[in-house]
């Protein structure tokens, strides 16, 4: 494998090479994700439910992530660093450019940030001054409480609309890549089609261009996961082969089935 660069992401779109990305939090597991050839490493937010044991995200901050982006760049060699600015990091743009410089000192090499709206700006002022951009759309996991609880999004034809137009903002705004979460997969591949920057789906059906998973769901450390999760450690004797596998999966389009995604 080579360095995973935007411009790799990019190329790996146009020739239909699906993306491979996992959630990551700390060195080793980094180092072995690396290794067996996933092509983004997430540093997501998600460690304030998996590691820190939260029902939430909304607990994590800046300097957690700083942390754990710095734990994981240590780990990394090839794969791309994605970094995940936290609740209440990027609601203004000067406020989310310091604390994407300080995410980036730690080792990310794109920052991702939820939502469209009063964000576009925000992606707008990033990008233009040199910050990778990653959006985030559909279940967006830091306004979970706003949402009413983590469900399924945009399956009325309003909202299905409105998160195209947003997908196309974000994108038009300077983003890099767009990460799409629990919506319906003709949704997701309708985007994914519409946009020029790769798309990365968690519950959100094969037609992405990539695939991410949260590290301990997909190890079957989680006790009820969501219906788009498969936990790899079933058929693999070991964690090594668990990534191996996931890769592999994703890469061939096996991973998700019809089972693991939403209409
Ligand atoms: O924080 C996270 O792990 C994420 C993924 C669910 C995409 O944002």
């Amino acid at each position: 494998m080579t360095k995973r660069t935007t411009r790799s992401l990019m190329a790996m779109k146009e020739s239909g090479e699906k993306i491979a990305m996992l959630t990551c939090y700390e060195a080793s597991f980094a180092r072995v994700m690396d290794g067996v050839g996933v092509d983004i490493v997430l540093i997501g937010d998600s460690l304030g439910m998996v590691v820190q044991g939260n029902n939430s995200t909304v607990s994590v901050s800046m300097d957690h992530m700083v942390y754990h982006t710095r734990c994981v760049s240590a780990g990394v060699n090839e794969a791309l660093v994605l970094g995940d600015m936290p609740f209440g990091s990027f609601h203004n743009a000067s406020l989310a450019m310091g604390n994407a410089a300080r995410l980036m000192a730690a080792g990310a090499e794109m920052v991702k940030l939820e939502g469209a709206g009063p964000m576009i700006e925000v992606v707008e002022y990033l990008s233009s001054r040199g910050v990778s951009v990653s959006g985030h759309l559909g279940l967006t996991p830091q306004t979970a409480h706003k949402l009413g609880g983590f469900r399924v999004q945009a399956r009325e034809k309003a909202a299905a609309r409105q998160l195209l137009r947003d997908a196309k903002a974000v994108e038009d705004a300077g983003a890099q890549l767009l990460i799409l979460e629990a919506i319906p997969a003709t949704l997701a591949a309708e985007v994914s089609t519409e946009l020029g920057i790769p798309t990365i789906g968690i519950g959100a059906g094969a037609a992405c261009d990539g695939q991410v998973l949260v590290l301990h769901d997909m190890l079957g450390l989680v006790e009820r996961p969501p219906k788009f999760v498969a936990n790899f450690m079933q058929e693999n004797d070991d964690i090594e082969s668990a990534f191996r596998d996931y890769v592999r999966q994703v890469k061939s389009g096996q991973f998700p089935g019809p089972e693991h995604q939403y209409s």
